[in-house]
């Protein structure tokens, strides 16, 4: 029997496109409450302002009506610190890939809310069983029942760029994850329209685990001057139908993002396919972030 998901509440951290599109979809989809918070405002306002966007589109297209997209954009509620997550059911966070801000957060969420809410974490690389134990209480070890307890409920919910529109959610279970919490982030990760595959907690997981080396090694036949940047993105979209080529796709999901996924993957596994490349480094190093930057490897107004 299919365990449900009971998230009457959810609650997002970060809304930037991602965490803007988790909210997005719990609003839409899952049609619960939604609680959101960014530390910029200057983020949410432009998240909001994204949401706003999708929708009138949708009702445009003939998607929603214009009342559930009404209902759907009332479900969202800002929140300005995390301790008014009280009451959340689930939270998702959605921020940078760096392992000291999530576990700032997650030891954060730890003491501020109640030991039953689900902690997730829609990292794409770094490991879950880390993230789970910075939830354990200060004074308590990883074997007191509440240092069990709280990592317990920790779980990766790993969703993928334009939320709104990709189909998979990548399901980790950090080694602590009980089988309770699994289930339940399935389940809601089903209800948010998608599908789910499970993958063991390792760096990148399967997604990134796959796509980051096909990215690097087009870095690095652009760097060895093998192929214009065009050449390369069109043999990929025209000759295997990928939607975007890879370096496109590299600049899509932010050329900062990809590096800390691959410096991640690189760092656990010790394994050299996956040292990033000079040139990926030297973009980030002069802040060409890619498309939400104006440029990365191509340029955009
Ligand atoms: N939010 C909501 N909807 C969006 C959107 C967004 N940000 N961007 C595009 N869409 C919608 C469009 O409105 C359109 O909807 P309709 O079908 O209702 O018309 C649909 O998506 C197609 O969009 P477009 O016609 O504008 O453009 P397109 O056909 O070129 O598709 C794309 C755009 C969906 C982004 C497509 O290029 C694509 O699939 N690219 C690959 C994306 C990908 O691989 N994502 C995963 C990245 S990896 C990741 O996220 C995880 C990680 O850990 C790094």
């Amino acid at each position: 029997m299919s365990i449900a998901h009971g998230v009457r509440k959810a609650a997002v951290i970060g809304a930037g496109q991602m965490g803007l599109g988790i909210a997005f979809v719990s609003a839409v989809h899952a049609k619960v409450p939604v609680l959101l918070y960014d530390k910029s405002p200057a983020q949410i306002k432009s998240g909001l302002g994204l949401m706003d966007k999708i929708l009138a589109k949708d009702v445009s297209k003939g998607k929603l009506t214009s009342e559930a997209a009404k209902e759907a954009r009332d479900r969202v509620t800002v929140v300005d610190e995390l301790k008014h997550f009280q009451g959340a059911d689930l939270v998702i966070e959605a921020v940078a890939e760096n392992f000291a801000v999530k576990e700032a957060i997650f030891r954060t969420l730890s003491s501020e809310l109640s030991p039953t809410t689900i902690l997730a974490s829609n990292t794409s690389s770094i490991s879950l069983t880390k993230i789970a134990a910075s939830t354990i209480p200060q004074g308590k070890t990883a074997n007191d029942p509440e240092g069990k307890a709280s990592a317990s409920r920790v779980v990766g919910l790993h969703f993928f760029n334009p939320v709104p529109v990709m189909k998979l959610v990548e399901l980790i279970a950090a080694t602590q994850t009980s089988q309770e919490t699994l289930e339940r982030a399935r389940a809601y990760a089903i209800a948010c329209g998608k599908e789910v595959t499970y993958s063991k907690d390792v760096p990148g997981f399967v997604a990134n685990g796959l796509l980051m080396p096909f990215i690097n090694e087009a870095i690095m036949m652009l760097e060895r001057g093998v192929a214009t940047r065009e050449d390369i993105d069109k043999t990929l979209k025209l000759g295997m139908n990928h939607p975007m080529g890879p370096l496109q796709l590299a600049d899509f999901i932010g050329l900062d993002t990809c590096l800390a996924i691959q410096q991640t993957i690189y760092h656990g596994t010790g394994d050299s396919k996956y040292r990033p490349s000079v040139l990926l480094e030297r973009m980030v190093d002069a802040q060409w972030y890619g498309k939400k930057s104006g440029k990365g490897f191509y340029e955009y107004s």
